[in-house]
């Protein structure tokens, strides 16, 4: 394994964690559902099963991207899958990226397939990679769908990062001839619907809008390097409730996931009234298995779980689509962003 580049892996997850209580907004509060007092509805008739890039998942929130490519984070993915198979969730494992460059990197990743021999498991790799690497990358794990990430924010603070941005080709060669579906995501900054329209054009179907209000790559970059600091990047970006809101111009033409800042139930369910289809939750699941280990990460996943369908219940709500026709109240504010979209 590559020294420098593993070193970095853990200083990711050292430093995600560090930052894990700074206040964010993750915008989800500035939407507000009405009380159901007449919901009509018995628990056990929730069914909230849906589809992650086109594949059914009987749960709608998955563990999105993190870890893999040093010795401690091989140890966090095989905790993150063995949480993942023991409640039946979907997992995406970091970026691959470093396997692909360091061969003996793979185990770092394989392990998740391991641990969750029959689970929904799904890559991931850097949007500057090739379609040779994304079927390298397919094949490490056998996943079941692959992540392309866009990073350009992070990339740009990294004083190693990448300075060529020509990645709409590569993405479009992939999606083109790949034999799994591909999720193009954001890793915390939001995906403006000017991009959407580029993603259009190029056929990608599945997007991750990964928007700001959770884990913060400018501010994990910025503590991370002292040599130069960036910090008027640590506010940049669309939270996940704007992303999610300027996604609705493009609805026919994707499937959305939503991403970045999700604590809990109530958030999940908001992301899926607002048209996600399912919800990734990277930090809050790393916070916990750090802290906790397996068995705290699967009660907390238990808990939301319950807590998901619950909320769908006191809703009135017998699945994803009827979450869909609720009306909501927006914020001025986001009322605001809303009408300069167009
Ligand atoms: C990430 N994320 C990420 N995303 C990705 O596409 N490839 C990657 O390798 C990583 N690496 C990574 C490491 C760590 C430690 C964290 C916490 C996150 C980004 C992640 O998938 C997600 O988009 C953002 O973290 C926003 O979600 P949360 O963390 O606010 O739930």
């Amino acid at each position: 394994m590559d020294q420098r580049h593993a070193h970095r892996k853990d200083e990711h997850v050292f430093i995600a964690e560090k930052q894990f209580n700074i206040q964010n907004d993750n915008g989800l509060d500035q939407i507000r559902i009405l009380p159901n007092n007449l919901p009509e509805i018995a628990v056990e008739e929730v069914d909230y099963s849906t589809t992650i890039a086109g594949k059914k998942t009987a749960i709608p929130f998955f563990i999105n991207a993190m870890s893999g490519g040093s010795p401690s984070t091989t140890k966090l993915n095989k905790k993150l899958a063995l949480a993942a198979n023991k409640t039946g969730i979907a997992m995406a494992t970091g970026s691959q990226s470093i396997a692909i460059k360091f061969p003996d990197a793979s185990a770092s990743f394989q392990v998740v397939r391991e641990s969750m021999p029959n689970g929904f498991v799904i890559g991931n790799l850097g949007a500057g990679n090739d379609l040779h690497s994304a079927k390298e990358a397919i094949k490490m794990i056998s996943a079941d769908v692959l992540e392309i990430h866009l990073n350009a924010i992070q990339e740009i603070i990294m004083p190693e990062g990448d300075r060529n941005f020509y990645w709409r080709d590569k993405i479009a060669q992939i999606v083109a001839n790949l034999d799994v579906p591909v999720i193009v995501k954001e890793v915390g900054f939001g995906i403006s619907p000017a991009t959407l329209k580029k993603l259009k054009k190029i056929n990608v179907k599945y997007v991750d809008l990964s928007g700001w209000g959770g884990t913060n790559f400018a501010r994990i970059e910025n503590q991370r390097l002292h040599t130069e600091n960036f910090d008027s990047l640590d506010n940049f970006g669309m939270n996940i409730a704007e992303s999610l809101i300027a996604g609705q111009l493009y609805k026919n033409d994707f499937s959305f996931t939503a991403s970045g800042g999700i604590r809990n139930a109530m958030d999940i369910v908001k992301c899926l009234c607002l048209g996600a289809d399912n919800v990734g939750i990277s930090g809050l699941f790393l916070h916990t298995v750090l802290k906790e280990d397996v068995a705290g990460l699967v009660k907390q996943i238990e808990d939301l779980k319950h807590q998901v369908k619950a909320i769908m219940t006191i809703l009135g709500c017998h699945n994803i689509s009827e979450l869909r026709q609720i009306p909501l109240i927006l914020s001025s504010g986001l009322l605001n962003f809303k009408n300069q979209l167009n």
